[in-house]
Formats: structure tokens, sequence, C-alpha cells
């Protein structure tokens, strides 16, 4: 019913290539990769030569989330390096590169994702609905892992479903940020298709009964 994409930014980083197989073994749809470039959000993750090498070790599709300024002098390089889901923010770039960006990175074959933080309103991600492969609707303010979920973001995800079934019903709703057991339901029942999870995950004491409560 939902796909889970497992956040590695919550992994053991000198095991990742092991946190990465017991995604797989665990039976996670997607690798979900956090990309930040400590401007457009307080933090720094990890890039490129990283991507690169985690896409040498899994056939999981790889779920690339740009926190960085202007996106779009780097897409190309994340879709080499092995993005197949590449997501920019609406926030980190003027219309007119996002528009350009979002279709840069279908016409590379890859899938485009397009990033809300929880201030940004859904009337500005109209212009975009047919450009989009998914949805990202942030449920913490980006930047950092364990926070606490908002609920008022499910106004948001229902009023997309909604928009997203009369213009591209294909496009994906995924969501980002403090989902646990408790807050995937209340997801699932706001048109939500795909849930990040970082922390929850990695902490769950049966990773692989998570992944299935996530899915079920
Ligand atoms: C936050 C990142 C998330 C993060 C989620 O800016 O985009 O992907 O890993 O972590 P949790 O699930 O701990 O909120
Ligand atoms: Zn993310």
């Amino acid at each position: 019913m939902a796909k889970i994409a497992p956040s590695i930014l919550s992994a053991d980083f000198v095991n990742l290539e092991r946190d990465i197989h017991n995604i797989e073994e665990n039976g996670g749809d997607w690798v979900h990769v956090d990309v930040m470039d400590g401007s457009f959000v307080p933090n720094i993750t990890i890039g490129l030569p990283v991507l690169r090498d985690i896409r040498r070790i899994t056939n999981l599709p790889l779920d690339v989330h740009l926190m960085i300024d202007r996106p779009i002098r780097y897409a190309e390089r994340f879709i080499k390096a092995g993005a197949d889901w590449l997501t920019i923010h609406l926030e980190a770039d003027t219309p007119q590169n996002t528009m350009t960006c979002l279709e840069m990175i279908r016409a590379m074959g890859c899938k485009a994702g397009l990033s809300l933080k929880p201030g940004t309103p859904v009337k500005a991600a109209v212009p975009y609905l047919t450009k989009c492969d998914m949805i990202l609707v942030m449920t913490v303010e980006p930047g950092f892992g364990g926070q606490s979920f908002m609920t008022d973001m499910m106004d948001k995800t229902r009023r997309l479903r909604k928009l997203l079934d009369e213009v591209n019903p294909e496009c994906l709703i995924e969501v980002d940020g403090g989902i646990d057991t408790v807050t995937q339901e209340i997801c699932k029942k706001n048109g939500v298709d795909v849930m990040v999870t970082g922390s929850a995950y990695f902490k769950a004491a049966d990773r692989a009964e998570f992944v299935k409560i996530i899915q079920g």
C-alpha cells in the first residue's frame, strides 16, 4: 500500500554498506539519501562521491533529496552518480530555474521530485504539478533527523492529492520527517504514497517488522 524509503542520515556511516544491505534484507523499497549544503539548510551531509559508492553496492532505487541552493548546478552530476529519483526544493531557486531543472531531470531519464518546506503553500507547487513524478511534503523543517512530525502538513498532502488526481494522477506524494509507526498511519489516511524514515527505522527493535507496518 505504501513504500518505505529509509533515510541513511540515521545510519552508521562507518558501516554504511552493512546498513544499506540491511535495508535490502528487511524489504525496504528505496534508499533515501539526504544531500545538504550548509546554505539551503544549516547542516552538511554527503555528496557525489558517497552517492557513487552507494550505487556500486545496491540495486535498490536511490531516492536523492537535494537540500542545496540552486540545484540546477548539480542535477546532472547527481543523476550520473546514480540517482533514480532526484528531488529538488521549490524554495531553492527562481521559478524559471526550478521548471528547467525538473525538465532536465526527466530528460535524463531520472524521476523528478519537487519538495516543499513546511512554510511553502500548495499553491506555489501548482505550476509544476505536471512536471513532477513525485511531490515531497516536508513534515519537519529540513536539515536534521529526529524532529517531531508536523501533523498540520496533512492538509497539504490531502489538497495536493486532489489537485494531482486532476492533472497528474501517477504522481506520488512522499513525506519526510518524524515518520514512525504512529505518524505513518496518519499519512496513509491523507494520500501519502512514500514514507521516508530515518531515526524510527534505524532505532526499531525489529526493522523488518517496521518495514511491514509501513508497507501494510
Ligand atoms: C531531514 C531529512 C530527512 C531525515 C528524516 O531534513 O530530509 O530525510 O533523515 O529523519 P527522521 O525520520 O529522523 O525525522
Ligand atoms: Zn530527506
